[in-house]
């Protein structure tokens, strides 16, 4: 039985698909390299000796999506196939609620058509907009996003809800991602965003490589300890260990529909990470303090205890090795 993994050449794909192999699964992946590169899926075989099945596909193509679930014995999926970037989602709605809901739509029928019930949802901590507190628990109100990428990961929550309720024998496991950056040790796969990057390690890593001139700090007067927006910053090999972890859940106990927060429960600041990123690569990271940038909120961290408790998951990288791990990848690819 194999694991389906749509959008398997991204970056949390990639990573998460690392893991299923080195845990013993057999995977098959799916992905149209509308956000990736063809070259992902040799280095995740470089660094797993393990090989796949593989689909240059989009997955709203329904007929050849149903091809795969033919040919392949398919256990569970998990889906990566999202697109993520928060401020093209406000110039192009229609594109991210096609192929986000869209897309969804269509895997989720399609498994109901072959009978696979089991299905990983990469959620985000967004869906609970402006926190009303903070460690934010998964009880904690959901909604307000302020973006239409976030309000996709809200309606999906929906829509997976509204499917257990219609048919209890799926197994849904929605995780909810704080901000993961970081990359696989062997720095062969990393994140790459195309263009000048929206997030903050991204741009970091460009400024550290002379790519890009300085940091904008967007905004350094919010109620935090020193101004700048604090967030939960968690190592993309330990989100992706989460997976491996609610995929366990799933498969063992079964029946149900459950929601994970994955983070790591500390909040750093911008200026923290500048500093953690400058400490652990000896590398200069000049910036300037900018105004705020609209939608962003002062505060954002994990509670992860129920995920620890549930699933036995905790991460376990410091902040210190996601700046390495992600430098490390810059060098080795640019
Ligand atoms: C954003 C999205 C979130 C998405 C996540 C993906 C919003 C409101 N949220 O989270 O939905 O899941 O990306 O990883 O857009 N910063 C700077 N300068 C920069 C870039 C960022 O100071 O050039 C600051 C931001 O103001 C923020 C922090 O760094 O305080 C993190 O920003 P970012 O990496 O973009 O992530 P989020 O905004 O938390």
């Amino acid at each position: 039985m194999a694991i389906l993994v749509t959008g398997g050449a991204g970056f949390i794909g990639s990573h998460t698909i690392v893991e299923l192999l080195n845990s013993g699964k057999e995977v098959v992946i799916i992905d149209n390299f509308s956000n990736s590169q063809p070259e992902v899926l040799d280095n995740i075989k470089k660094i797993t000796g393990k090989d796949f099945k593989f689909y240059e596909l989009n997955y709203l193509d329904k007929e050849k999506l149903e091809e795969v679930f033919k040919e392949n014995k398919i256990d569970a999926v998990m889906n990566f196939a999202g697109f993520k970037a928060v401020g093209e989602s406000v110039q192009k709605p229609i594109e991210y609620y096609t192929n986000n809901i869209s897309g969804a739509l269509v895997l989720l029928d399609t498994m109901k058509k072959y009978n696979v019930k089991k299905f990983i949802f990469s959620s985000s901590a967004t869906v609970y907009g402006d926190p009303e507190i903070i460690p934010i628990t998964e009880q904690c109100k959901t909604g307000g996003t302020t973006n239409p990428y976030g309000t996709t990961k809200l309606f999906i929550e929906q829509i997976l809800k509204d499917i257990y309720v219609s048919d209890n024998s799926w197994d849904i496991c929605i995780l909810r991602y704080f901000n993961p950056i970081g990359a696989h040790e062997s720095g062969l796969i990393g994140e790459d965003p195309q263009g000048i990057p929206n997030n903050l390690m991204p741009y970091i890593a460009k400024v550290a490589a002379g790519k890009l001139e300085q940091l904008s700090v967007f905004g350094n007067d919010y109620p935090t300890k020193d101004g700048t927006g604090v967030r939960d910053y968690i190592h993309v090999v330990d989100l992706a260990k989460g997976h491996i972890k609610a995929l366990e859940k799933i498969e063992k106990e079964g029946k149900g529909i459950f929601i994970y927060n994955l983070g790591t429960g500390t909040g750093y600041s911008v200026l923290d990470v500048v500093n953690s990123f400058e400490k652990s690569t000896g590398v200069k990271v000049p910036y300037k303090i900018a105004p705020r940038r609209s939608g962003d909120v002062a505060m954002c961290y994990a509670d992860p205890s129920k995920a620890k408790e549930e699933l036995g998951w905790v991460a376990e990288k410091t902040l210190e090795d996601m700046c390495k791990d992600s430098w490390n990848f810059i060098k080795k690819n640019n």
